[in-house]
């Protein structure tokens, strides 16, 4: 059974999926249309399409026009944060049904996920995956099931640390700026806010940050534009921090913190993920890929450490193979969609509550108090 594929926004992320896709072929995945305003893009994306023997792929400069085309039974939405409201809306509303992979975030603000949310409540016939895919990187994958299993017993504490090099250059430097993004704690740390939820089996409650701008971006100036009958042009700085800590509390009574620093590049890893029971500690080292889990009782001696991978993993891309892996997994979903298949594995409230965890830290951040995810929910 093909099942074809649009995707819209094709920079980084996009021409990832491009390859991910290219490797799905033997599962029936057909890349047919892709959609993208901006030429360079587009040229970087059809000159790899033939490098990957993708036969032939319609371009369309927006997504209205790939959608009224026909040619798409699943759209990936892979243009910049702020795109994705609009986008998602005019999918999910548009008379033909197209399944929908939206990138992370959701949406740059938690009123914008929830409209999300509401219009496909309305429209049952359609699925929508949010790509929060760093729950599928293999030591991640493990270290998950692990914990699922119980091997360290109930879980307290979850820990993340992401230290890693800055955000990297945008096409037009859409993400300098947090109107566009919705902040970092939004535009890179909900994947780390699903994880802990994963991690701690529970929700959230309350978040309380500690955050700011201090070393990366500070000699970068941009062009900004206001569009009215005179076109207005000033000089605006990025606002987007780069370093923050995070603690969340959750329903259950267990912890999470997250540790942030983007301008980290002299580590081994990218992400170290530690967590916490009543019987055993668990961790995953991201790219080294290792897992390690000890219980109290055998102490440091007892601990074992296990190499973490995916043998389904066709394509490494620049997440370890997560977002090939959660393209088999839609696929899935989409194949048995209509048999009483699947539901998408990461869904729709994952989305929005991933979101809601980083607005409720930025807020945090500006008040400098504990801010609650019932008081973001309810007004942002
Ligand atoms: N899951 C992950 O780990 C991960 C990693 C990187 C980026 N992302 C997400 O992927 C998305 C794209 O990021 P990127 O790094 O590829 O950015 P990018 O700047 O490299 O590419 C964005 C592309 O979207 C195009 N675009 C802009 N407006 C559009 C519109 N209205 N319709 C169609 N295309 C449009 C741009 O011209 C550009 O080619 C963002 O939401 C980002 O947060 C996710």
């Amino acid at each position: 059974m093909a099942v074809r594929y649009g995707i819209v926004g094709v920079g980084m992320m996009g021409r990832e999926h491009m390859v991910n896709l290219s490797h799905l072929r033997g599962e029936g995945a057909v890349l047919t249309a892709i959609a993208d305003p901006h030429l360079h893009s587009v040229e970087l994306a059809l000159d790899l399409g033939l490098s990957l023997n993708l036969p032939s792929i319609e371009v369309f400069s927006g997504h209205r026009e790939l959608l009224d085309s026909g040619l798409c039974d699943v759209v990936v939405v892979s243009s910049p944060n702020m795109t994705h409201f609009e986008i998602l809306m005019d999918i999910i509303k548009h008379p033909r049904p197209h399944h929908v992979l939206v990138e992370k975030p959701l949406c740059t603000t938690v009123q914008d996920c929830r409209k999300v949310v509401e219009a496909a409540q309305r429209r049952p016939g359609v699925l929508v995956q949010v790509g929060l895919e760093y729950r599928y990187m293999p030591p991640v994958a493990k270290l998950l099931e692990r914990v699922q299993s119980g091997a360290i017993g109930q879980v307290k504490m979850v820990a993340i640390r992401e230290h890693r090099f800055p955000f990297l250059v945008k096409v037009r430097n859409w993400n300098r700026f947090n109107s566009n993004t919705g902040g970092t704690l939004v535009e890179k740390c909900c994947h780390f806010f699903d994880l802990m939820r994963l991690f701690a089996a529970a929700n959230p409650v309350r978040v309380m940050a500690s955050g700011s701008i201090d070393v990366n971006h500070k000699d970068e100036v941009y062009d900004g534009k206001i569009l009215t009958f005179t076109i207005k042009i000033w000089k605006q700085v990025p606002d987007i921090i780069d370093n923050a800590y995070v603690i969340v509390e959750f329903d259950n009574g267990s912890r999470g913190m997250l540790d942030l620093c983007m301008f980290a590049e002299g580590s081994k890893n990218e992400q170290e993920i530690s967590v916490v029971g009543n019987i055993g500690k668990g961790e995953a080292f991201v790219p080294e890929s290792i897992v390690r889990v000890g219980i109290r009782s055998e102490g440091r001696t007892g601990v074992k450490t296990l190499q973490a991978q995916d043998k389904r993993i066709k394509y490494e891309g620049l997440h370890h193979g997560s977002s090939y892996l959660e393209h088999l997994d839609f696929l899935a979903a989409v194949k048995a969609h209509g048999s009483g298949g699947a539901a998408p594995a990461v869904d729709l409230r994952d989305g929005l509550l991933s979101v809601a965890m980083g607005v409720a830290g930025h807020l945090s951040i500006e008040k400098g108090r504990f801010v609650t995810i019932s008081e973001v929910l309810s007004n942002h």
